[in-house]
C-alpha cells in the first residue's frame, strides 16, 4: 500500500465515519450500515500495514479508552446534576479550558469595579476568578447541583457574588444592568439561541460586552462532544450542532457588534495535559469558538 493509497483510506474512512455517525445520531440505523460496512472494509486494506504486536498494542489502548466504554447520553439537566460531583477535579484536565480561559481574561481586560454575570456558570470557574479580579460578580446556572459547588467555593473563599438557579432565556435581572456578560461552554446544549442572546442583550448596558465560547461546531461535527467517564460508562451529554453562522447571527439579531472571533486550534497549549504524540494527532483542528460582541 503507497503513502498516497493510505491518504485516499484514511479519507474514506473519515468521510464514511462522519456519515456513519450522522445517520446513527438520528436513529437511521438501517441506512448506516452502509457506511459502516465500507469502514469495515477499508480498515482491513489498511490491516497489512501493521504487525501483529502493533495490533495488539493498539486493541489494549483501545480498551482503556472512552470508546470502549458503554455510551449513555443524558439530557443537559440529568448530565450536569452527576457530571456536578467531579466537575472541578477535572477542570485542570478540560483541554477546551485550558486553552480558553486564558483567552477569555484577555479580551475581558481590567475587570475591577466592574459589574459582570457569569451566564451559565457552572460550579462558578469564571464567577470566582472575576470576583478575586474586583468585579462584581453574579451568576446564574440551571443546575442546582451545579450551584452548590460553586456557592461553597464562594463561602470558602469570603468573595461576594450572588448565584441564582435559572435559565439563561428568563434571566432573573433588570434590563441594562451588567458590564459584561460571559458564559462559557453552554450554548451549544441550547436548541435556540435567539432567546438567549435576547436577554444577554437586555440585562447588558449599552457599550456592554458579550463574550461567548463553546466547542468549535467542526469538533461536535468530527463527533467530540461533552463526556465524563465513570467506571465503565461514558456519560455524553446531548447537543445541537450549530454552525459558527448561527451563533453571529443569533448575536447581531440580538443587538450586538462583532468585535473579535476566535477560532481557538489545538497546539502546544495542551503540553501541559496530553502526551506530544496526542497534540499531533490533534494539531491545528479548531477547537473552541470564542466570539465577542458589543451591545450597541
Ligand atoms: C460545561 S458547563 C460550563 C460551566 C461554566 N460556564 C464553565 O465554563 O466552567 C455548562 C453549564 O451550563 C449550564 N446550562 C446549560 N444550559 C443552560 C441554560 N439554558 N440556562 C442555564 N444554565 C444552563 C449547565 O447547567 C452547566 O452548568
Amino acid at each position: 500500500v503507497t503513502s498516497d493509497q493510505i491518504s485516499k483510506i484514511t479519507n474514506s474512512i473519515f468521510s464514511k465515519s462522519l456519515q456513519a455517525r450522522r445517520l446513527l445520531a438520528r436513529n437511521d440505523d438501517k441506512i448506516a450500515r452502509l457506511p459502516l460496512v465500507e469502514i469495515v472494509t477499508l480498515v482491513d486494506m489498511l490491516k497489512p500495514l501493521f504487525s501483529a504486536a502493533e495490533l495488539a498494542a493498539a486493541a489494549a489502548r483501545v480498551k482503556r479508552s472512552r470508546s470502549d466504554k458503554k455510551p449513555v447520553e443524558l439530557n443537559r439537566q440529568q448530565g450536569y446534576a452527576l457530571w456536578s460531583e467531579t466537575y472541578d477535579a477535572e477542570v485542570d484536565k478540560n483541554p477546551l479550558i485550558l486553552i480558553e480561559e486564558p483567552v477569555v481574561l484577555d479580551l475581558l481586560g481590567n475587570v475591577a469595579g466592574k459589574k459582570i454575570l457569569d451566564a451559565a456558570c457552572g460550579t462558578g470557574r469564571y464567577a470566582l476568578r472575576l470576583a478575586q479580579a474586583g468585579a462584581h460578580v453574579c451568576g446564574i446556572d440551571a443546575t442546582a447541583e451545579m450551584l452548590v459547588y460553586a456557592k461553597a467555593k464562594r463561602d470558602a473563599t469570603g468573595l461576594n457574588i450572588d448565584f441564582h438557579e435559572g435559565d439563561l432565556a428568563q434571566l432573573p435581572f433588570t434590563d441594562a444592568s451588567f458590564d459584561a456578560v460571559v458564559c462559557a461552554l453552554v450554548l451549544s446544549h441550547a436548541p435556540d439561541l435567539s432567546p438567549i442572546f435576547n436577554e444577554f442583550s437586555r440585562v447588558l448596558r449599552p457599550g456592554g460586552r458579550l463574550i461567548i465560547t463553546d466547542f468549535h461546531p467542526y469538533c461536535l461535527q468530527i463527533g467530540w462532544r461533552a463526556v465524563f467517564v465513570r467506571e465503565d460508562t461514558a456519560f455524553f451529554i446531548e447537543n445541537c450542532n450549530h454552525l459558527t453562522q448561527d451563533y453571529l447571527r443569533a448575536m447581531s439579531k440580538a443587538g450586538f457588534a462583532i468585535q473579535d472571533l476566535r477560532e481557538e486550534i489545538i497546539d502546544d497549549r495542551l503540553l501541559a495535559i496530553w502526551p506530544p504524540e496526542e497534540i499531533e494527532r490533534y494539531r491545528g483542528i479548531p477547537a473552541v469558538l470564542i466570539i465577542a460582541g458589543e451591545r450597541i
